[in-house]
């Protein structure tokens, strides 16, 4: 097992990254405090993993609440359910919740621990690969809009997070695929050395070649790490891991959310940014092929769909976290393995891309 650190005063917490550690009760139980836990999960993962967990929590009082699955599901009302879950069974402010499953589990659990009773502890399990390189760290957390993506939400930092590299067995090879984007990420706006790797290295990965994966899991997650211990509240240098979500976002509630998988909608997206940055004089020719061919090895799309043009495109942009003053900013690449910060992009410039950008 690995272990990393976010370090971030009193609100740190350790990573745990290795394989079988859902049978190993006590990394779990060492970080709960409280009498009564409260288990977030989903349809899809709770036959698979929840029986597992509870048994981990045996002297604990357990009660569990199993979501719908998908991103359509991460909203308001469903946020709900859990404090109704809560309520019901009158849990305190020094309870414990637990979010077991992917990104749209964790973002919404620990949304709800955030808010119950104005904050309760909580502790991520993360059980995709999406999730163990990225949304389980950092403490995003919060739900959609029908309008944005993402739109309503609190930073609220876990306890600990626990990336069990088994669970990975049993996601399948579309949801591998998303995890991938994230990862591809990391390499593009920080860490060329990564993306080397990655360049070299995608086959492994979707191969499910362990070692592989517990590499780009932990290269990933140390990347997030010094990037959010940096700026925990994205006041400048966390935005960079916005790098094509301005795209992908718009894409994905543009779609209706769950058309496109986030990690899909993510891999579109950078590639429209890498064109962009371009069109900027940043990349040449070479890099943005080389871009594309990295989400393509990876079996991401890379194309905008056909259903956005390009007003549709730039009103769901206008709805985005990093805009300021109505007006739009986006991640850009200065160069791989440098992204820049948030920059304004003249509207024809952005026009170019979104109208020349992978259409037919
Ligand atoms: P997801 O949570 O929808 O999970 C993908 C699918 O895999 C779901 O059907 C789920 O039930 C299933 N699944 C999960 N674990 C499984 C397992 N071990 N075996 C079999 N099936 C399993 O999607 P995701 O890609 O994990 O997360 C996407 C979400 O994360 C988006 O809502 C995105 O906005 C959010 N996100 C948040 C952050 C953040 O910093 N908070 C960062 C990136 C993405
Ligand atoms: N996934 C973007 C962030 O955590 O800031």
């Amino acid at each position: 097992m690995k272990t990393l650190h976010v370090e971030l005063g009193a609100r740190s917490y350790p990573i745990y990254i290795g394989a079988g550690l859902l049978d190993k009760p006590e990394l779990l139980t060492q970080h709960i405090k409280s009498k009564q836990v409260a288990i977030v999960t989903n349809e899809t993962i709770a036959p698979l993993y929840l029986d597992k967990l509870v048994s981990n929590l045996a002297h604990f009082s357990v009660e569990t609440v199993i979501l719908p699955d998908g991103e359509q599901f991460k909203t308001l009302e469903y946020v709900g359910k859990v404090f109704d879950k809560l309520l019901a069974n009158k849990f305190s402010r020094n309870s414990t919740l637990i979010a077991l499953g992917g990104g749209v589990i964790g973002d919404m659990g620990g949304f709800a621990a955030a808010c119950y009773q104005r904050g309760i502890a909580f502790i991520q399990i993360p059980t995709t690969l999406l999730a163990q390189v990225d949304s389980s760290v950092g403490g995003k957390t919060g739900v959609n809009h029908p309008l944005g993506k993402n739109m309503i939400g609190a930073f609220y930092q876990p306890q600990v997070v626990i990336a069990d590299a088994d669970v990975l067995d049993t996601l399948d090879d579309r949801q591998l695929s998303a995890g991938l984007a994230e990862v591809i990420k990391y390499g593009l706006i920080r860490d060329l050395e990564f993306f080397e790797w990655l360049e070299h290295n995608i086959e492994a990965l979707l191969a499910r070649d362990k070692r592989a994966l517990a590499f780009a899991i932990e290269r990933s997650c140390a990347n997030k790490a010094e990037v959010v211990e940096q700026d925990e509240m994205e006041t400048g240098l966390r935005a960079t891991l916005n790098l094509g979500h301005t795209f992908g976002h718009a894409i994905e509630t543009g779609m209706g959310y769950g058309e496109y998988l986030h990690g899909e909608a993510i891999a579109i997206g950078t590639c429209q940014a890498a064109d962009l940055s371009k069109r900027k004089g940043w990349l040449d020719d070479d890099d943005v092929e080389r871009i594309i061919r990295v989400f393509k090895k990876a079996r991401l799309p890379v194309t905008p769909p056909a259903d956005l043009d390009v007003e549709r495109f730039i009103d769901l942009m206008a709805v985005d976290k990093k805009n300021v003053d109505g007006q739009i900013r986006l991640i850009l690449l200065a160069q791989i393995g440098e992204a820049t910060l948030p920059v304004n992009v003249p509207r024809e410039l952005l026009e170019l891309t979104l109208k020349s950008y992978g259409r037919a």
